[in-house]
């Protein structure tokens, strides 16, 4: 039987912190997980979630998974313990690591993470930074990995905001050898730094591609995904986005460009006629709640390898 492997570094802030072979062995985790072949023993394990934005998902199934595991959360709501207050995050990450055996941190800045690494003396989880959302992406790859088996000859199409959902999925893809095609309008591309650091993890350069026309990089796509394009603390730039993002919803005439067993993703929360419209959204070919529920194993997966 399978058995959850120490991964090379303590934490996992970055899809750049998993190698090729970690990212595997994550997923074929999950997928154990999930077909319930699996069972591993975190009990008396704690994991500490400090959310400074609103989440379902992540807080959902991080909850789940460590209870799955035998080991317990606690949700370390900022409005109600000292970080709302402003203690620094040095002070916090250090008691912290006295108590808990884990952290999954969401925040604004990639640095306020970095710094609670710093601190910290046990493994920190990015539970999404601007910069990178690295835990939905292994539940992206594991979503499209069922669908296809393998990831030989898929071609994964991202189409919206070059965000941190779309930097991890730019990285996993550089792990992983598959083609990732990005479109994004002007301006608002994948981080520079990503798309170079890819480009060197890539044995085939070809295979990332970043245009500003959907249509084309949509066209035999195995796997069209988007995100909403105005993300959380973004809120005052909506209608100005919604604007700029005319012509990047993922609708019929879309799907119907790509191959015809295509999927579709999205990693949620939607709002549909903007980024995605809803006979899209609600047709066959989604796999959106696969998706969200496999957010659930892989992280057990990536617990028990932080954890075990
Ligand atoms: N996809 C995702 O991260 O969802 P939540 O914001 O609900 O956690």
């Amino acid at each position: 039987m399978i058995k959850p492997n120490r991964l090379s570094n303590k934490n996992f802030l970055s899809t750049l912190d998993v190698s090729t072979d970690e990212v595997i062995h994550i997923l074929e985790l999950a997928k154990n997980f999930k077909n319930k072949k699996l069972n591993i023993n975190l009990k008396n394990k704690v994991l500490g979630l400090i959310f400074d934005k609103s989440s379902t998902r992540t807080r959902v199934s991080f909850q789940v998974a460590m209870s799955r595991l035998g080991g317990t959360t606690i949700d370390l709501n900022p409005t109600t313990s000292q970080i709302g207050r402003g203690e620094p995050i040095k002070d916090t990450a250090r008691v912290l690591s006295r108590y808990c055996d884990v952290i999954a941190v969401r925040t604004f800045k990639h640095s306020d993470l970095e710094e609670y690494t710093k601190w910290s003396t046990i493994p920190v989880i990015n539970a999404l930074t601007d910069l990178e959302h690295p835990c939905q992406a292994l539940a992206d790859f594991l979503t499209i990995q069922e669908k296809f088996l393998d990831f030989k000859n898929v071609v994964l199409t991202f189409i919206g905001d070059g965000n941190n959902v779309a930097n991890s999925l730019i990285l996993f893809g550089a792990l992983l050898g598959i083609e990732v095609r990005i479109a994004c309008p002007k301006g608002y591309e994948p981080n520079s730094l990503v798309v170079n650091k890819a480009l060197e993890i890539y044995k085939n350069k070809n295979l990332l591609k970043i245009s500003n026309d959907p249509t084309t990089a949509a066209l035999g796509a195995n796997v069209l995904y988007t995100d909403v394009w105005s993300s959380m603390g973004e809120e005052n730039q909506k209608a100005e986005k919604d604007k700029i993002f005319n012509g990047f919803t993922i609708d019929n005439d879309l799907v119907n460009k790509a191959d015809k067993d295509a999927i579709i993703l999205h990693c949620l929360p939607a709002y549909r006629s903007k980024e995605i419209t809803d006979e899209v959204f609600e047709s066959k070919k989604n796999r959106i709640f696969d998706q969200a529920e496999n957010r659930l194993h892989t992280q057990q997966a990536l617990l028990s390898c932080l954890l075990h």
